[in-house]
């Protein structure tokens, strides 16, 4: 009796847990496909008070706004051809995925270049609906001339961020249920702006699990082997991936299950707004941008070349899944509508799971040996 609880325990634990870490693909955004699977808000930025307007599809695909360039990587941008006078908003894009990820997801991001300037405040993030309530999770978030990218999430009251865990990135404000967020630094300044373009841009890697919210940084050079070379079919094992640099686990001071929702992945561009443009802030670094030392009089109003550098290049988005997937859903980037809720087994994923299932049982037999001869 007492044997048989301890192996199913053990094998349970070993099966759930330190075994389960390989993610199949869900989605693969790139290429001339990468702009299926996208909504575009379509309307001015009433979210952050931004002073742009978020085109339609039809009317970002014509103003240039989004296009896929002759490497054939995804271009996001603000407007940068068109003179606005005062009074007008710039034309920008937010995009929100289709799909919705639920816990147990992996998103890769691949770019080459994410957009900087005075007044632009770019964003790769996840929310879900009727925020705060699902939570958000910032990835890529930064303003001005900043010259390094900052890490987030925001949720209702109740979730902090423990200060000792393990990441390599350094907390900044640790109440995720305020304002600013649980926001962690990475220090280094190849994470943002001229710094991340100059070494070729690099990857961000998002886990988003029950058992916490994890994130990576890597600048090009340092890209692991098993995302760089990931073909149509490899799977991705995050046990690999190194120290996190934002690491929030459920276990120490936010029950992630509690405060998250499965998530919408999002891109904005926007332009002075709640944060870019609050005085102290913008002054910080581009008070000098123009003669009235106003973020929208000096940077969004006249002929655009402000904005030369205010785009994304991307080079993938890749959503992975630690759950079953269904066979359609690896490869074809168009085949695939639904999320990562309970789909039908792929084989290939249920063999593994059953091989790590037997793995555990002699492990799990040795371990209630042992503690039976202590008991
Ligand atoms: C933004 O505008 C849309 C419709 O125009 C509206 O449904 C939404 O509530 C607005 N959001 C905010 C935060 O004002
Ligand atoms: C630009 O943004 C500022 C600050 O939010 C706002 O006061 C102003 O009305 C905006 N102007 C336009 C044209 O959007
Ligand atoms: C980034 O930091 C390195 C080392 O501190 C420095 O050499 C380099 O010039 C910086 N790059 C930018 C774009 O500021
Ligand atoms: C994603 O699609 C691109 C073509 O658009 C292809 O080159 C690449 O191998 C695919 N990657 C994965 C992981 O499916
Ligand atoms: C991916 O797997 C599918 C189904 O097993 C197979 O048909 C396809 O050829 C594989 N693609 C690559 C690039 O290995
Ligand atoms: C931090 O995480 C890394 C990678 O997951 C691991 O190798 C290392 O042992 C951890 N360090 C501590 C102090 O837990
Ligand atoms: C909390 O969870 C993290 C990540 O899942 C793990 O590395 C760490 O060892 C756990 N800490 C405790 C005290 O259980
Ligand atoms: C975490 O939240 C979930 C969902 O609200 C709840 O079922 C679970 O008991 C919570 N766990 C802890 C340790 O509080
Ligand atoms: C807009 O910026 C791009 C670089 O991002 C540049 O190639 C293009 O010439 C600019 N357009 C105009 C009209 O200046």
């Amino acid at each position: 009796m007492h044997l048989f609880w301890y192996l199913s325990v053990f094998a349970l634990l070993f099966r759930t847990g330190v075994l389960a870490t390989a993610f199949d693909l869900l989605h693969n955004y790139s290429g001339l496909t990468f702009f299926s699977g996208w909504e575009f808000y379509g309307k001015w930025d009433n979210l952050t008070l931004g002073n742009v307007t978020y085109q339609t599809a039809l009317l970002a695909t014509e103003y240039q706004l989004v296009s896929v360039n002759e490497a054939g990587n995804a271009i996001i941008r603000v407007d940068n051809r068109t003179t606005v006078s005062v009074g007008e908003r710039r034309n920008s894009v937010r995009l929100t995925s289709s799909e919705f990820y639920d816990f147990g997801s992996l998103w890769i991001i691949d770019l080459l270049h994410i957009p900087y300037g005075c007044s632009v405040w770019p964003a790769f993030w996840s929310t879900a609906p009727n925020w705060p309530d699902g939570g958000e999770i910032d990835i890529i978030e930064a303003i001005n001339l900043a010259t390094s990218n900052q890490m987030a999430l925001h949720t209702t009251a109740g979730c902090t961020h423990y200060p000792q865990v393990n990441q390599t990135g350094y907390n900044i404000d640790t109440d995720c249920g305020t304002g600013s967020g649980c926001t962690v630094g990475i220090p280094a300044n190849n994470s943002y702006g001229p710094g991340f373009a100059s070494v070729g841009g690099g990857v961000y890697a998002t886990w988003f699990d029950e058992s916490g919210i994890f994130m990576w940084f890597w600048s090009r050079p340092d890209v692991p082997d098993s995302i760089a070379n990931a073909g149509a079919n490899s799977s991705m094992d995050v046990s690999t991936f190194g120290t996190p640099t934002a690491s929030f686990p459920t276990n120490t001071s936010c029950n992630i299950t509690q405060f998250y929702k499965p998530q919408q992945l999002i891109f904005d561009i926007t332009l002075c707004g709640d944060w870019a443009g609050v005085p102290g802030i913008y002054d910080s670094q581009c008070y000098n941008a123009g003669p009235n030392h106003d973020c929208y009089l000096d940077c969004v109003v006249g002929d655009g070349s402000n904005y030369d550098d205010a785009y994304f290049e991307v080079r993938y988005v890749r959503t992975y899944s630690d759950r079953p997937v269904t066979p359609s859903t690896t490869g074809d980037p168009t085949t695939q509508t639904s999320q990562a809720s309970p789909q039908p087994h792929n084989a290939a994923h249920s063999t593994r799971a059953e091989w790590r299932w037997w793995l555990g049982l002699p492990i799990a037999a040795i371990c209630a040996d042992m503690l039976l001869r202590l008991l």
